[in-house]
């Protein structure tokens, strides 16, 4: 018989659940028994609350936001009641506020929500800049695509890579802005523009995404005539102070720790509950539930990033902080962004690169890491999930753990991209909808998720913090394997690859 035992009331959380403690004792931390306790009602309460703090905050969680602060401070009482021990960690950062971000061709200015300003740009002179406006047919994907456009502002099509790789692109073949524009009518995004990253001294071309209908205006007058346009975008920086929420099971080798991240922030423009309260969220039920089990091997640490919408900052600001030594304490890193997608995927980031999609400049992710993408691939083999892969990407907070050396991995569910055919065979769901047609826009909200997504995404993220909680060894294999010199061998099971979609952050 089990018996219940209620755990004490937290001032921000109106009614923990009772946790079950068979006979007193506590349960062993198994792959199956952790993810066990993992239940879609328990990860919607948290979401529930922080749709309740973007509700009473604009709408959003975006750093800083009294709507982040609510996240930090519930996620910090839950692992506290939890009995882990838990810091706050303020993060000062320079967040670019978009004054302006206009596109002016024969008159006529095209604004939000019509032309919006992606996160990754530089603002122009005052005056805006002003060039030729030429097409490429494609998506900007290879540079050979940029041949003949230097100096020019180019339009291309969204999609089929990632923004940055356009950037890059069009970066190193002198193209000073692009405008990227929706290949298929969607939804505009409310309010998009509003924050974007302070450029980190690189110049970055001018991006400003376009919808279907400005991009098929501008097409028709290039087909006809020779253009000059304006893109004028104004970012002023300003520092805005906001925390990110570490905790630490008391138990375990500290000097072997696993640790687990998702980012508690929003997008400005809209609350963020699959990007990535969903992830957040399972965080916080992960933490609630350990309170039932005993110590494992080694030690878990939790991860609740600020600022991840405004370029990675809050976790950069973390991986930054650590010192060598205390960096090298963390065996491994997995990444969980959005785990609730409407018409999902089950994703793992291709870390060993056997899908051949990793980016040329993108350097091969740490020692180890190959490991984590192989525990993450038998989690979804050992449940019977189908799973695809992801071009690794430095798209989200895993970036800072795999710039410094550590083994990390990472989890997605799928952005703004639309459905395959062979996806559509291997999770269900309508073949040419978007993963998420509500990603980084307002309706990002509690009634669009994937309560399915979420609680297998919940169940195989515990199912590996389990196993690595008790067993490194395919990590610290990897490792040894490599500093012998022997070629890693590491590789997971093959796997088709997904498009994640476009500015997949
Ligand atoms: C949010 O928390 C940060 C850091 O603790 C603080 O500096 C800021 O003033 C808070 N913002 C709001 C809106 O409460
Ligand atoms: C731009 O957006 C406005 C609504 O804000 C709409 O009325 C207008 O038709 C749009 N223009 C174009 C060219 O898409
Ligand atoms: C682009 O502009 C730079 C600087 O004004 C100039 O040196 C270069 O020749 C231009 N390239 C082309 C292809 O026009
Ligand atoms: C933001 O803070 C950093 C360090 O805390 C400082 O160096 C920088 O000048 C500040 N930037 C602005 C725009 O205030
Ligand atoms: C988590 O949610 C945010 C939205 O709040 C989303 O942008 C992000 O991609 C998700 N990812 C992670 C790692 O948490
Ligand atoms: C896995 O994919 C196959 C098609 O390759 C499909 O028949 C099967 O139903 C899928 N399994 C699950 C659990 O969705
Ligand atoms: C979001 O959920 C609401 C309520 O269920 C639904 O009416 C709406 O169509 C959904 N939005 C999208 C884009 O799926
Ligand atoms: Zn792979």
């Amino acid at each position: 018989m089990c018996m219940y035992r209620f755990l004490a009331l937290f001032a921000i959380v109106s009614a923990l659940p009772a946790l079950v403690v068979c006979d007193g004792r506590l349960l062993e931390l198994t792959p199956e028994a952790y993810a066990d306790s993992m239940s879609v009602d328990a990860i919607l309460g948290h979401l529930k609350a922080f749709q309740k703090y973007a509700d009473t905050s604009a709408n959003t969680r975006t750093h800083g936001s009294p709507g982040y602060n609510a996240s930090a401070d519930y996620v910090y009482g839950i692992a506290a009641n939890a009995g882990l021990d838990v810091q706050r960690q303020g993060v000062e950062s320079p967040v670019g506020f978009i004054r302006r971000g206009t596109l002016s061709v024969e008159g006529i200015t095209f604004q939000a929500p019509n032309v919006t300003v992606d996160f990754f740009t530089s603002s122009t002179a005052p005056e805006g800049l002003t060039t030729d406006l030429v097409s490429i047919p494609g998506y900007g994907c290879s540079q050979d695509e940029f041949a003949n456009v230097a100096n020019k502002t180019v339009l291309l099509k969204s999609g089929e890579c990632a923004t940055a790789e356009k950037t890059f692109n069009a970066l190193i073949s002198s193209v000073p802005a692009v405008i990227i524009y929706d290949e298929t009518p969607i939804p505009a995004v409310p309010g998009a523009g509003v924050f974007a990253t302070a450029s980190q001294n690189i110049a970055v071309p001018v991006v400003l995404l376009a919808r279907y209908d400005v991009g098929q205006i501008l097409l028709t007058k290039i087909a006809s005539q020779s253009l000059t346009a304006t893109v004028n975008v104004q970012v002023d920086i300003r520092n805005v102070s906001s925390d990110n929420i570490i905790a630490q099971t008391k138990w375990g080798d500290q000097d072997k720790v696993i640790m687990i991240g998702a980012h508690l922030d929003s997008v400005a423009q809209g609350p963020g509950i699959n990007d990535n309260g969903s992830g957040s969220a399972t965080l916080a039920e992960l933490v609630q539930q350990l309170a039932q089990f005993e110590a494992a091997k080694y030690a878990l640490r939790f991860g609740w990033w600020s600022s991840e919408e405004l370029g990675l900052l809050g976790s950069a600001y973390y991986v930054d902080q650590l010192t060598q030594s205390e960096r090298d304490r963390i065996v491994g890193y997995i990444n969980i962004d959005m785990s609730a997608s409407p018409n999902y995927i089950l994703a793992v980031q291709d870390n060993d690169n056997s899908g051949g999609g990793r980016p040329p400049w993108i350097p091969a992710p740490p020692v180890g890491s190959n490991a984590i993408e192989k525990i993450l691939q038998d989690v979804f083999l050992s449940m019977g999930s189908n799973f695809t892969g992801f071009d690794i990407a430095m798209n989200s907070d895993h970036a800072s753990f795999m710039a410094n050396g550590i083994p990390m991995g990472a989890l997605e569910t799928g952005a703004g991209g639309p459905k395959t055919e062979l996806e559509a065979e291997l999770f269900g769901g309508v073949v040419g909808q978007n993963y998420d047609s509500c990603y980084h826009s307002l309706c990002d909200d509690i009634n669009n998720l994937s309560h399915e997504a979420l609680i297998i995404n919940a169940r195989a993220v515990a199912r590996a913090l389990a196993t690595l909680a008790n067993d490194i060894s395919t990590i610290e294999a990897e490792q040894a394997q490599a500093s012998s010199g022997a070629k890693v061998q590491f590789k997971g099971a093959s796997h088709p690859m997904s498009d994640l979609g476009r500015h997949a952050h």
